[in-house]
């Protein structure tokens, strides 16, 4: 069976995606930075396995794909995201919260996907799909929120370059906006559960080929322009 390896697996969107994937059998390398406090992620039945992994410890990243070089990953779904402060217009409370957020939401996916790419070359057809936001999208931009958006405007960034570049070793590398979902992220007010984004989210990765690369999908299959 294929092997999915995913990042902030322990919660919201991740945890659902972990649950989906082991019900169908799929080997789930779940990495989250607690694994004794995962109690909802250990209980999820299937094939999973556990990792500790803090996505800014870039050490880490190196270890865990070190272990995983052998294997034959098909699927890096790199989740893991924050949103820091919840500011409005002409306002940045704590530059320091924003190089946090960059170094999460930007950085991080980048690290794992470069970290990991011998794993995927193992892989038949891998891909990489990075749980990014229409608030990252330029041309959809709506003022404020200027930390996350920029963040997720540079991961979408780096990914559509990183398509390009994978794409003559036939990996598949896509960003994804999971609508505004109920988690502790998108708040109790959000408009979709996460059981409805993580089966349009999973149904646009599943769907994706070679010819889909470098392009930027809702959970319901349309495209965001950049
Ligand atoms: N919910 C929405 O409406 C919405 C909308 C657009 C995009 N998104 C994106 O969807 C993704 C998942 O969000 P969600 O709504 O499921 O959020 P969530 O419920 O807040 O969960 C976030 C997950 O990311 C993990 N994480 C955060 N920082 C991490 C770090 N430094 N290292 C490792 N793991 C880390 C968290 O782990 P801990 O439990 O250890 O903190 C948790 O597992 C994010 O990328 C988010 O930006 C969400």
């Amino acid at each position: 069976m294929p092997t999915l390896l995913i990042t902030g697996a322990n919660r919201g969107i991740g945890l659902e995606f972990v649950k989906r994937y082991a019900a169908e059998g799929w080997q789930v390398i779940a990495c989250c930075r607690d694994p004794q406090a995962a109690t909802a992620l250990q209980a999820v039945p299937g094939k999973v396995t556990i990792e500790r992994l803090e996505v800014t410890d870039y050490a880490a990243v190196d270890t865990l794909a070190a272990g995983y070089a052998d294997t034959a990953i098909d699927l890096l779904l790199n989740n893991a995201g924050i949103y820091g402060n919840r500011d409005g217009a002409l306002s940045i409370s704590d530059f320091d919260t924003y190089l946090k957020v960059l170094q999460v939401n930007s950085v991080a996916p980048m690290k794992m996907a470069l970290a990991l790419l011998p794993a995927l070359k193992k892989a038949r057809a891998a891909k990489i799909a990075t749980i990014s936001s229409r608030m990252g999208s330029i041309g959809a931009g709506a003022g404020g929120s200027y930390v996350y958006r920029a963040s997720k405007a540079a991961i979408n960034a780096a990914m559509h370059n990183l398509a390009l570049d994978l794409k003559p070793a036939g990996i598949t590398c896509i960003v994804l906006h999971p609508g505004w979902v109920k988690t502790d992220m998108g708040g109790q007010g959000a408009d979709i559960t996460v059981e409805t984004s993580v089966s349009g989210l999973k149904q646009v990765i599943d769907g994706a080929a070679l010819k889909d690369t470098g392009k930027f999908f809702n959970y319901d299959g349309s495209e965001i322009p950049w």
